[in-house]
């Protein structure tokens, strides 16, 4: 075991042994679809690491890392002195932050395969070790966020951060001229999500619930996004919708009607270069643990 390792008490993750799946899936194409996402939100995500403090030499959590995308650009940033630990349910994605922090030498990545609403049982000797922990897209598939919280204080050194960077109002999202096909995928998506105990509007719940777990909330900011058709940005509902509409007919939250009626909309609309989406805005959270 690594120094750092044996200082937080993590040991690298059993991935072969269990795999857990969340909403969208853990396939080849979710895994592409969440690259593209943080090439297009990794602006974002460094601004927010840099409001919360993140330095070299600090340990770091990455919260639901997936294939750990974020994690390799959070271990770049704390350096070799520092510590990245990436926590995830699904082995295939901690498969795949292994294999990339190796092919880029990175000695400084953990993986941990468990549950964010049980950090008890998933880093039980890691107490007051973490400076900050990072959870982007996650809380809004969370039945428990609240478990989180406290598995959170435990973790986080007294003065240590979480920053959020998450959903509120999700099915806001409008695609201009406004279409009745395309508000219903919404309203479907939003409703498979707390079909599994998620809440497409958690980032709205999160400052009392952090409140009331003795945590200040520091800054609070929202980033609302337009995409046209052309732009790169255009992909990111794009690789969403071509991943999650087919599983939306298939578990019966659309019809396979309003499925097909959808394809033929948005092929249009990226056709159409007066059309835009106004994307759900993304909220940045950050919290001081007392
Ligand atoms: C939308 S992805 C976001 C991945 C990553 N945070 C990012 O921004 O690129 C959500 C991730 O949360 C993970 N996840 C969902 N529920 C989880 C849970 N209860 N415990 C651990 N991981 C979870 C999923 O496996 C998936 O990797």
């Amino acid at each position: 075991m690594s120094t750092a390792a044996r200082k937080t008490g993590v040991h690298r993750a059993r991935t072969e042994t269990k795999s857990a799946e969340y909403v969208l899936g853990t396939d080849t194409d979710e895994s592409v679809r969440l690259g593209l996402q943080h090439r297009l939100w990794s602006a974002a995500a460094h601004e927010i690491w840099e409001t919360a403090g993140l330095q070299p030499g600090m340990t770091a959590l990455d919260l639901g890392c997936g294939p750990g995308y974020a994690t390799l650009d959070m271990a770049q940033i704390v350096g070799p002195r520092g510590r990245v630990i990436g926590v995830d349910e699904s082995a295939t994605f901690l498969k795949q932050l292994n294999d990339q922090a190796k092919a880029r030498r990175l000695e400084n990545v953990d993986r941990v395969l468990g549950d964010v609403q049980k950090l008890e049982e998933a880093m039980p000797r890691s107490d007051a070790s973490i400076d900050l922990a990072y959870a982007r897209w996650v809380f809004c598939f969370l039945p428990h966020p609240e478990y989180v919280i406290r598995g959170l204080r435990r973790l986080l050194k007294p003065g240590g951060r979480l920053a959020v960077q998450d959903y509120f109002n999700y099915e806001a999202m409008t695609i201009a001229p406004k279409n009745a096909a395309f508000s219903k995928v919404i309203a479907a998506v939003g409703k498979s999500w707390r079909a599994r105990g998620g809440d497409p509007d958690i980032m709205g719940r999160l400052p009392a619930m952090l409140a009331a777990a003795g945590f200040r909330i520091e800054h609070l900011q929202a980033r609302q996004r337009l995409a046209r058709p052309g732009s790169t940005l255009w992909h990111w509902p794009e690789s969403f919708f071509s991943n999650y509409v087919p599983r939306l007919a298939e578990s019966g939250f659309i019809t396979e009607g309003d499925r097909d009626e959808f394809t033929a909309l948005w092929k249009s609309t990226s056709e159409d270069p007066n059309a835009f989406i106004m994307l759900p805005a993304v909220y940045d959270l950050v919290a001081v643990r007392p």
